[in-house]
């Protein structure tokens, strides 16, 4: 509650004697957003880093942390206690670096943010280089490039991940027609103003948050890098892994297709392929081993099928909201009805077409494109259902 008024109004003095209006506190100028996940120990050192280097700025450092089960919450609030420059956003069901960036960015008045690790791999004392080329007004945002004059990857990095790295970078430039020379990195600064503009058109999936605005603006941004060295971390262990491979497709195929093409939907009808052939191998295998019927056989291979889909796309295409324990057996019974009904509009349709031209393929084709709209669209409403 503001302290200007008094908590009991009712028994303030009624004399005409108002308190002083309260002197307005402007935002400070630059927000630091910290995205975090298990980063308690680290947490006190990069903060009173950060504040060092950024000495006689009006700064804020805001944390987001996805809830880290190490309770790195709660040291951000004691340390916001000591000092209300710290801010701390926990965010509860959610995870994603890219998400956290972005809440971050949207969750403070600042002219200027910066994102950087809270892991110390990202040199801090680069801040203050950045917010000056801000302040000269002929920038909008500048980078912390491993690629750049003698800027480097050593520390932080394994070999096949420099690898990984640098052969993203060159596919990302390509199809996106981004000019930075390190879209990976995670260490930038930028003017709010523009990050509030567009982010209804980021994602907050995966990792690539700098990838993701660089490409929004379209070539629009007045772009600065300055050289750093990815240093190692301090305490702790990283947290991407192999999936974040599949996010990044999932971006450049979303950028590069202006969002017109689903990546969840091309995942769906890839594993919907992979079912194809457990379907066939399932039906040979009970044909070489069982006597019951076709229709039995058949059935019962349908029926592992859409079992095999319901398993990858919780793991891959939905992996971002994956279900487990009584969840993952409600969804498998939802996906089995949901798909069934699938497979029966998907011979509606295709004896419809076959009717009108016949021509197998296309009727069989047009069938199953049926079926997978189908079931896509249905289990995003009723299975995995934040989309
Ligand atoms: N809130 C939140 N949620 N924070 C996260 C999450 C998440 O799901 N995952 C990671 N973080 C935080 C970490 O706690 C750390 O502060 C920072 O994000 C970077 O995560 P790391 O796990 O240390 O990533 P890295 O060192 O492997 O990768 C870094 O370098 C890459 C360069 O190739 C990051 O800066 C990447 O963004 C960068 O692309
Ligand atoms: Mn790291």
């Amino acid at each position: 509650m503001d302290q200007n008024i008094p908590a009991d109004s009712a028994s303030a003095p009624k004399s005409g004697v108002t308190a002083p209006a309260p002197t307005p506190v402007p935002a400070p100028e630059v927000t630091v957003i910290l995205p975090t996940f298990n980063e308690r120990d680290n947490l006190p050192v990069i903060v009173e880093r950060i504040g060092r280097a950024l000495s006689g700025v009006d700064w804020e450092i805001l944390v987001v942390d996805d809830n880290s089960p190490d309770g790195t919450a709660a040291v951000a609030r004691t340390l916001g206690q000591h000092d209300r420059r710290i801010r701390c956003i926990r965010r509860v069901g959610r995870r994603g670096l890219a998400g956290a960036c972005i809440e971050g960015m949207l969750g403070t008045q600042a002219a200027y943010v910066a994102v950087m690790d809270a892991d110390l791999q990202h040199d801090e004392t680069l801040l203050m280089a950045m917010l000056r080329k801000l302040r000269d007004g002929a920038t909008d945002l500048v980078v912390a490039s491993r690629y750049v004059g003698d800027g480097a990857a050593q520390g932080g990095f394994s070999a096949s991940r420099a690898r990984a790295s640098q052969w993203s970078t060159a596919l990302a430039r390509r199809l996106l027609k981004v000019e930075l020379t390190d879209p990976m990195s995670g260490f930038f600064m930028i003017r709010r103003e523009l990050v509030d503009a567009m982010a209804p058109k980021l994602s907050t999936q995966g990792f690539k948050i700098l990838l993701d605005i660089a490409a929004t603006g379209h070539g629009q941004l007045r772009v600065a890098e300055l050289p750093f060295t990815f240093g190692a971390r301090l305490h702790g262990e990283s947290k991407l892994d192999a999936r974040v491979a599949l996010d990044f497709a999932q971006l450049l195929l979303a950028k590069y297709s202006n969002d017109a093409i689903s990546f969840r939907f091309v995942l769906f009808c890839l594993v919907g392929l992979s079912g194809v052939a457990v379907h066939m191998v399932s039906l040979y295998a009970q044909h070489t081993m069982t006597v019951s019927s076709f229709n039995t056989q058949q059935g019962i291979a349908t029926f592992i099928t859409i079992a095999w889909n319901f398993i990858f796309n919780n793991a891959f295409t939905y992996r971002d909201q994956r279900l487990t324990g009584w969840e993952f057996a409600k969804g498998l019974l939802e996906f089995e009805l949901i798909c069934a009904v699938g497979a029966i509009s998907n011979v509606g349709i295709a004896s419809l077409i076959y009717s009108d031209n016949n021509l197998w393929w296309i009727a069989g084709l047009g069938g199953a494109l049926m079926g997978a709209v189908w079931n896509y669209a249905v289990s995003a409403a009723f299975v995995w259902r934040r989309h």
